[in-house]
């Protein structure tokens, strides 16, 4: 195969020179990973073109796509080009530009498109994890960060537990992983956070920045904000830590990542567009995502160009901002129901302020999937076992307020049996 042996600019002795920290924590394959002058590079070189012979799409003729009926009548509302061409590998450049507007945040990258913030997570992964590149990470943590990390990329999990003895987030244990370095390695912050519901108040937050920017190797921190914006309590943070990491990070040891989404924000689960952003602008900025363009190319070629321009559309629709408070307001009701129900039926809730879900502490003589188990055959209740803390996750998310206080005591009918 000869189309795009030729590769385009390498990356590597820029972020050597411009942002040494991204340069050393690179893993062997995110050291290797570079865009070919392939065809969509060559293709997009032509876009002015008069005659577009490069990519094989079957058009029109004219750049419009050659529809069928059939299909293209289940997406009359979106622009025709967008919907049925390729995607640039990146993702449309004006859903990368409005995605970047929303976040609101100077210094950092355009984002990246990517199919799922699974896939973003796992980018990220590729680019800087390895088994000689470890991650940090709190426990209990979302399954698919194990067969990310560890499955996928060999990476070792040094994990610490999320709450300590007092209830709060777990910032000594966190600072003793760190200490514990030696080299490059991750270091992942999932707020709010799956399967806990907790998001850190303000000092914490101010406490976890501090304690990073202090750490003196390589580190790559990685905000996954997939339930941005879920905050309950008046003493969250109530945003991302990216915006804070990103603004003092030391080009010499922090480079800071960002996946956030649809899924969650949008309420578009089946949707699959998620969004990669790093805390370099520029040129920089662009060898980082070029990084992440190539893996993206190299797995999955390019996002499902329909699901973007709904989201591009949604995104320019003046109603978008209602209609997402409302979903909130559903959400805080539900919340509040859980808490007053939790209350009232005295079962031990670790803390909770924020996003999907909230955890119940069991007893050292119970067994999380025994109970999890008994549930499903006692009272019909379909409740996520986590033994690794010996609690129950309840996504409260997925109840009808009008149902919490009757899925509670369900749940108190067994727990504290
Ligand atoms: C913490 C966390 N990160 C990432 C994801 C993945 O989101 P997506 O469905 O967009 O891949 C989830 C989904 O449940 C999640 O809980």
């Amino acid at each position: 195969m000869i189309i795009g042996t030729a590769t385009m600019p390498n990356t590597l002795p820029l972020l050597e020179a411009e942002y040494p920290a991204a340069a050393r924590l690179l893993s062997p394959l995110g050291r290797r990973a570079e865009l070919p002058l392939g065809i969509p590079q060559q293709s997009a070189q032509a876009a002015g073109c008069e005659r577009q012979a490069t990519i094989g799409q079957i058009t029109a003729g004219s750049g419009l796509p050659l529809t069928l009926p059939a299909l293209a009548s289940h997406f009359t509302e979106l622009d025709p080009k967008s919907a049925f061409l390729y995607a640039p590998t990146a993702g449309i450049r004006a859903l990368r530009e409005a995605w970047k507007v929303r976040m609101n945040l100077p210094g950092t990258s355009l984002p990246v498109v990517t199919n799922g913030m699974s896939h973003g997570l796992s980018i990220v992964a590729d680019l800087f994890s390895s088994p000689e590149h470890p991650i940090v990470l709190a426990q209990p943590y979302w399954d698919n960060y194990e067969t990310i990390w560890h499955m996928r990329n060999g990476a070792e999990m040094l994990d610490f537990p999320f709450f300590g003895a007092d209830r709060r987030f777990n910032l000594g244990g966190m600072s003793d992983r760190l200490d514990a370095l030696r080299g490059p390695a991750t270091l992942l912050l999932n707020f709010p956070n799956n399967p806990t519901g907790y998001a850190p108040t303000h000092a914490e937050a101010e406490a976890i920045v501090a304690r990073i920017h202090a750490h003196p190797h390589p580190l790559a921190v990685l905000c996954d904000d997939a339930y941005a914006g879920l905050y309950f309590s008046e003493a969250c943070y109530g945003k991302s830590l990216f915006g804070a990491l990103a603004a003092g990070a030391d080009r010499e040891r922090l480079l800071v990542c960002k996946v956030d989404g649809a899924t969650k924000e949008l309420v578009f689960f089946g949707g699959r567009v998620g969004f990669l952003t790093f805390s370099a602008e520029g040129a920089v900025g662009e060898a980082l995502v070029e990084k992440a363009s190539a893996v993206l190319r190299g797995t999955i070629s390019s996002v499902n160009a329909p699901a973007q321009a709904a989201v591009l559309a949604a995104l320019r629709d003046p109603n978008l901002v209602a209609q997402q408070e409302e979903v909130f307001g559903v959400l805080r009701r539900r919340y509040t129901a859980l808490s007053s129900a939790l209350l009232a039926e005295g079962v031990d809730a670790l803390p909770f302020n924020s996003g999907c879900f909230a955890m119940l502490q069991l007893r050292p003589d119970q067994d999380a999937q025994e109970v999890r188990m008994r549930l499903i055959r006692e009272q019909s209740t379909g409740v996520i076992a986590v033994p690794s803390a010996n609690a129950l996750r309840v996504a409260f998310c997925s109840i009808d307020e009008v149902d919490i206080p009757d899925l509670v005591r369900r749940v108190a009918a067994v727990v504290n049996g």
